[in-house]
């Protein structure tokens, strides 16, 4: 096992849980998006798919855990190389060589990170731990988006997730090894078409809830 201590205390193996655990999430987030889009079918289309979702029972539960568990070794791995990137180089560089240069989702990765760790605690609340026993999900989620204030955070923290995938995407395919010069156009290119999917995908639910319901 010493083997695998030194490698998860090095950098690299740092960056490689940093790498698994986020594409799991964009796994994940594919799948959310995926049975998120049954809202354009209406209310029966929608809570029939959480209904499938939590006939699951223990299935779903174990799936959970094991979200909880990436999350926490995802965030916690991902602020330790924060830091340590911090302590390593306090003064900035003013041109930074990297390959692909710096965007602005690379640069803000840490802050995205953690809005995102604020907008799950903030998303959980409002819809998976929501009372449904006099209601559906659906109009949980319509009542929600029927306020500005509402609509005004989820799209904005939508352009933060995809701005943190777009930049996560690339990056987990650099640590992987895809860094090849000639892949790079195809890994930038899918990495910004994650990037969008994900922002304009579920951004544009909560206008359209509002504006249809
Ligand atoms: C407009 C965008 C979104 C909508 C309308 C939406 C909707 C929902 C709903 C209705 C649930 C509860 C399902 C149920 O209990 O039946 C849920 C759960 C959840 N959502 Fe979202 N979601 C959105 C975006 C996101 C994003 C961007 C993330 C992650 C960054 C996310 C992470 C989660 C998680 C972790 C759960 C709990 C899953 C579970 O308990 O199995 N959601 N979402």
């Amino acid at each position: 096992m010493n083997w695998l201590t030194a490698a998860l205390g090095a950098s690299v193996g740092k960056k490689l849980m940093m790498a698994l655990t986020g594409l799991a999430f964009t796994g994940f987030l594919a799948g959310h998006l995926a049975g998120n889009l049954t809202i354009y079918g209406g209310k029966a289309a929608f809570n029939g798919y959480a209904e499938k979702l939590h006939s699951l029972g223990p299935l779903l539960k174990v799936f959970e855990v094991g979200l909880i568990g990436f999350a926490a070794v995802h965030i916690l791995t991902g602020l330790w190389l924060f830091l340590q990137n911090r302590k390593a180089r306090p003064v900035r560089y003013t041109l930074d060589t990297s390959p692909g240069g710096r965007t602005l989702s690379s640069r803000t990765m840490p802050y995205t990170g953690l809005i995102i760790l604020a907008f799950v605690a903030f998303h959980l609340t409002n819809f998976t731990f929501a009372d449904k026993t006099r209601t559906t999900i659906f109009e949980i989620v319509s009542a929600a988006f029927s306020s500005p204030i509402y609509i005004g955070i989820y799209v904005a923290a939508m352009i933060v997730v995809g701005l943190h995938v777009r930049h996560g995407f690339w990056s987990a395919f650099q640590t992987l090894g895809a860094n090849h010069p000639k892949l790079m156009p195809t890994i930038s290119a899918l990495s910004v078409a994650a990037g969008l999917i994900v922002g304009f995908g579920f951004g544009l639910l909560p206008i359209f809830i509002s504006l249809r319901y």
